[in-house]
């Protein structure tokens, strides 16, 4: 093990819940192998598909073991998975790809050239990167999220925490078109995603020929004008992650005001709920993943200097360990995630991507500060 000192004095279920996600992980590696998941079924990962948007995850965990355990079947797995997903670059259904192609590539090749270099690594991310450029439509000035008929026009919330490929591809190439065509998404997102409360929209849909707004939809919120916890997490962190790579910091600020709405909503309720505006909210299905991702967030926050932001995460980071982590009957390491409820679909099961960003606060907190983002 190599874990480095801590920056601050970590408390002892902080130290205990980090050991034991490792052990979660290693487990999983045992159990798993080079996999794509999801969500849990009656608590056990089945076997998922590299298409799913999801498919960095698993790796991108594997990827962040190594930063603290040197057995060398992790990084074996994880560069396993991410070959399939390089596979499907070279696909015939390639166009089926879209705008998560940061989700798939940033914990897989994107971690991988961060943690070694490696020029492979640094060709897919890239590849990656001008896949996710060529889907920014000039009218409306944002990256259109999906494929087909039915979602032409389409553009989301969560693209911001695809932006970083962008960002990371302008570092690596010296390019600087890729993080100017982040910074053109992020002023359409600003204005037309996060409201006047510092709440935020799912989906948004652009007329594709003319750019103008057409409606906002619930997407996987409860309706248009409600407040999808991980969508607003994915505002926290994606608009913070920005404020680092560019340093400008009106992303900061905005990052900020939609940590302060999340934090004052999620007051009462400990594990944020699906939605925050959700009729139901107090008793609804939580979200686990939504507070493991704004936690990211706020650790963002606090290394730009954010005084709250640290003490804050760490109160999200407790409440996810005492009341989700380690199932005991199940594959996860957070329990109580919810994907898509009004679709009827992944309720109060283990996510992979809320056991992602559970593992990177964790490491975050012991000072393993390098992430995929
Ligand atoms: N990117 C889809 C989700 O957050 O569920």
């Amino acid at each position: 093990m190599n874990v480095p000192k801590p920056q601050f004095s970590a408390p002892s279920w902080l130290t205990d819940a980090h050991a034991a996600a490792a052990d979660r992980v290693r487990r999983l590696a045992t159990t798993h192998g080079a996999a794509y998941l999801h969500a849990t079924e009656a608590g056990r990962y089945p076997l998922d598909l590299a298409w799913w948007w999801t498919s960095g995850f698993w790796p991108g965990l594997l990827n962040l073991l190594t930063k603290e355990d040197t057995d060398p079947r992790l990084a074996a797995l994880a560069l396993q998975a991410e070959n399939g997903l390089t596979a499907l670059l070279d696909h015939d259904w390639f166009e089926e790809l879209h705008h998560d192609v940061g989700f798939q590539f940033q914990p897989t090749a994107v971690m991988r050239h961060k943690l070694t270099s490696a020029p492979d690594a640094r060709r897919r991310g890239l590849v990656a990167a001008h896949l996710l450029m060529g889907r920014f439509n000039v009218a409306g000035g944002v990256i259109e999220a999906w494929n087909g008929e039915a979602k032409r026009g389409h553009s989301i919330i969560d693209t911001l925490m695809n932006l970083p490929l962008l960002f990371w591809a302008t570092e690596t190439s010296g390019e600087p078109r890729f993080a100017n065509l982040a910074r053109a998404h992020l002023a359409s997102a600003i204005t037309e995603f996060i409201r006047d409360d510092d709440t935020t929209h799912h989906v948004v849909v652009f007329d594709q020929m003319t750019g103008d707004r057409v409606e906002a939809l619930g997407g996987q919120g409860a309706a248009p004008d409600s407040a999808w916890s991980r969508g607003m997490a994915w505002a926290i962190y994606g608009l913070a992650i920005a404020a680092r790579y560019t340093g400008d910091p009106a992303y900061r600020t905005r990052s900020r005001a939609v940590a302060d709405r999340f934090l004052a909503l999620n007051d009462p309720h400990g594990v944020p709920p699906w939605d925050f505006r959700a009729p139901d909210a107090a008793t609804a299905p939580r979200d686990s993943s939504a507070g493991a991702a704004a936690a990211c967030g706020l650790l963002e926050l606090a290394d730009l200097g954010d005084p709250a932001a640290h003490g804050q995460a760490l109160a999200l980071v407790e409440t996810l360990t005492e009341r989700c982590a380690m199932p005991a009957s199940g594959d996860g390491l957070l329990a109580h995630a919810t994907g898509k409820l009004p679709q009827g679909q992944f309720i109060d099961v283990s996510l992979i991507y809320g056991d992602y960003y559970y593992f990177e606060a964790l490491q975050r907190f012991a000072g393993l500060k390098e992430t995929c983002w």
